[in-house]
């Protein structure tokens, strides 16, 4: 069984569609902690209410290396091997990211490599794009920038606001990051530079 993490700084929509899917057998995981860096991120109710490990580990104050070296020990002490960055809206230090070498995935509101950063579909709709969506990628050291596990298109209306695309999306996010995970946690994932192979099951024995 994989040993989820996940970090969250706000409402944390994407944490339960992940929940959800774990909660209907379809991903062979358990969440053992959630950290939000907002004491008050609504998402951290939502997790106690489903009865999980989740803990505020507040940035403030803190140089980035050792907010990240608090929450690398919570997980570390909960036996996480895989974390999911889940709106989780704060860069990572070299530090945790070497700590879990290809085993941190992030989801971002466009088809990466277009409108990395911040308000993302607000940058699509902005381009004039056609077609936008969201990505599940592995986090690597550069912002929005790791291997791509999947992809979910979406298509853009005339009448779009930034609202509207992102709802769309959003619905999208959640179909996609709970199948990522699927191919993470039934090892149907290989890494080759900057590809992420989908593979078959792993062979028994
Ligand atoms: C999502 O749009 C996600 O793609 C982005 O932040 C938002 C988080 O939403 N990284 P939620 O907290 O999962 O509802």
């Amino acid at each position: 069984m994989t040993a989820i993490g996940v970090l969250i700084s706000g409402r944390g929509s994407n944490m339960l569609a992940i929940l959800d899917a774990i909660d209907s057998g379809r991903i062979p995981a358990r969440v053992e902690c959630v950290i939000s860096n907002v004491p008050d991120a609504p998402g951290l109710g939502h997790a106690r209410e489903r009865g999980l490990h989740a803990i505020a580990l507040d940035h403030r104050g803190l140089t980035r290396e050792a907010h990240d070296r608090r929450m690398h020990g919570a997980l570390a002490e909960r036996g996480v091997d895989l974390v999911c960055l889940a709106g989780y809206m704060r860069l990572l230090s070299p530090f945790f990211i070497r700590s879990f070498p290809n085993r941190i995935l992030n989801i971002h509101p466009s088809l990466l490599p277009a409108f990395p950063g911040l308000a993302a579909q607000r940058q699509a709709l902005d381009y004039g794009v056609k077609v936008a969506g969201c990505t599940v990628h592995i986090v690597d050291e550069e912002l929005d920038h790791g291997p791509i596990v999947l992809q979910r298109t979406v298509e853009v209306r005339d009448s779009d606001t930034e609202a509207s695309l992102a709802e769309r999306i959003l619905a999208e996010e959640h179909i996609a990051y709970p199948e990522a995970l699927r191919l993470f946690a039934t090892g149907r994932v290989r890494v080759a530079g900057r590809k992420v192979v989908h593979t078959g099951p792993p062979a028994a024995g």
